[in-house]
């Protein structure tokens, strides 16, 4: 009998320490208009979420809510172990760019844990500051539109993101994350919309995505490891790329990434790693290219080691960034431009350790060629172009 009671009280000790708490934020006054500014509501039901000893959801019916202002979802002193966006909704940013243009991120997590984000479409309304910027004016930089800083096990699951002003996605001195089934939506010629962008983050999960935009599909910068990415399409844009590396003299390195089953359609690079000439003790080590399928893409394998966009005030010296192990194996389909692998390492620090296995890649119907440049590794299998390492 005893025993059966304290079976009964950890049952409902565990029950209750699983329920679950729900905000919806039509109930904090978040209006589905597409007009009143819904910001406070959100930061109402966050921060009950935050402060609540069990696990809490905040959970947004369908509509468009305004999120007219930068806003923050803060981590720091919550007691809650984990807090659920359950998203059928859209928010959407002010039409007219200068709302959000100089706020570095709109719709910011900083410090959180165990926050995951289900559904949703962000629309942030880019078109305005696209054409300041192509117009060459005077305009804001612009803001990324989902920034998670300095957080833990963050799960972001069929969000949608349309038109960011700069990056859509932005994971920034993160540890865990996964993000999974998103699509993300811009037109090529819209100036730095990179797709998901990746700083000083480590054990990142990049899993089933669509990414159409204007620049990077996925970016990934100094000081990470760790990484996965893993059927993901991509196109129009700049392709999946580690870099830009080697801008700072001192920089953490790249380690540990694999990129399998990926898919590029019309993008102007492929699998890229580029970094800056310029002296840097930043390095990349590590790197499995695993399956990829292009279409029509300008540089499907490169690396480049002269990085310099535009060709303005290029630094000219030899990167310092030290490239090694890096495996392009089973990479197959047609490139727009007839140097389809292009290795243009550093003179100072050449490239160790490539690895080419199975690559067959066409230019108008021709097996296409390869440039190496400072490039040293292995070839193996059915290789079109020949390799040059
Ligand atoms: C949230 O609030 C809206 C508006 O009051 C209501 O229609 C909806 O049923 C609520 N949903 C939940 C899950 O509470
Ligand atoms: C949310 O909490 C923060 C920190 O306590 C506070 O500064 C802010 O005013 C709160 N906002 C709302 C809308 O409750
Ligand atoms: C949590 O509750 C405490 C005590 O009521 C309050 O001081 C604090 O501002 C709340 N935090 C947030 C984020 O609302
Ligand atoms: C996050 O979730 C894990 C697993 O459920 C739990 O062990 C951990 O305590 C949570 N972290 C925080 C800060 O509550
Ligand atoms: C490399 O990263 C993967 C996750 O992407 C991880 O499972 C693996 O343990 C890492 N390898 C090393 C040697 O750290
Ligand atoms: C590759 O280079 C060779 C030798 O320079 C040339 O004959 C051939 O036409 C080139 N192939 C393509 C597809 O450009």
């Amino acid at each position: 009998m005893v025993i059966k009671h304290i079976l009964i009280l950890i049952f409902l000790v565990l029950q209750l320490s699983s329920a679950k708490v729900t905000y919806n934020v039509t109930s904090f006054g978040a209006k589905p208009d597409g007009r009143s500014d819904s910001k406070n509501a959100f930061m109402k039901a966050w921060n009950l979420s935050c402060n609540s000893t069990s696990p809490a959801v905040i959970y947004v019916p369908a509509g468009r809510y305004l999120i007219a202002s930068a806003l923050t979802f803060s981590g720091q002193a919550c007691k809650s172990r984990a807090i659920t966006f359950n998203i059928y909704g859209t928010l959407v940013a002010p039409s007219s760019y200068n709302a959000i243009g100089d706020a570095q991120v709109w719709i910011k997590f900083y410090i959180v844990k165990n926050v995951t984000i289900n559904g949703g479409t962000l629309d942030a309304q880019g078109s305005s500051l696209w054409a300041c910027k192509l117009a060459g004016k005077a305009c804001p930089q612009g803001s990324t539109t989902l920034g998670i800083y300095h957080s833990q096990n963050v799960v972001i699951s069929k969000l949608r993101s349309l038109n960011s002003q700069m990056f859509h996605i932005l994971l920034y001195g993160c540890k865990n994350a996964k993000i999974q089934g998103v699509s993300i939506l811009a037109p090529g010629l819209s100036p730095n919309t990179d797709g998901i962008h990746l700083a000083l983050s480590t054990g990142i999960t990049i899993l089933s995505s669509k990414i159409s935009t204007g620049d990077d599909c996925v970016s990934m910068g100094p000081g990470n490891s760790n990484i996965w990415i893993e059927k993901v399409v991509c196109g129009p844009g700049h392709g999946i790329s580690i870099g830009s590396l080697g801008w700072e003299l001192n920089e953490p390195g790249v380690q540990n990434v694999t990129v399998k089953t990926t898919t590029f359609v019309g993008t102007t690079n492929g699998l890229r790693i580029k970094a800056w000439a310029r002296n840097s003790n930043g390095f990349v080590n590590g790197v499995y290219f695993k399956g990829a399928t292009m279409m029509n893409v300008q540089f499907p394998i490169i690396i480049d080691g002269n990085y310099c966009p535009n060709n303005n005030n290029c630094p000219n010296e030899a990167s310092g960034v030290k490239i090694s192990n890096v495996v392009y194996e089973n990479v197959h389909g047609t490139s727009a431009t007839r140097v389809a692998v292009k290795f243009d390492c550093s003179k100072g620090n050449p490239c160790r350790g490539i690895v080419l296995k199975d690559v067959d890649l066409k230019f108008g119907g021709q097996p296409a060629n390869s440039s190496c440049s400072y490039a040293a590794g292995t070839a193996s299998g059915l290789l079109q172009p020949t390799s040059c390492l």
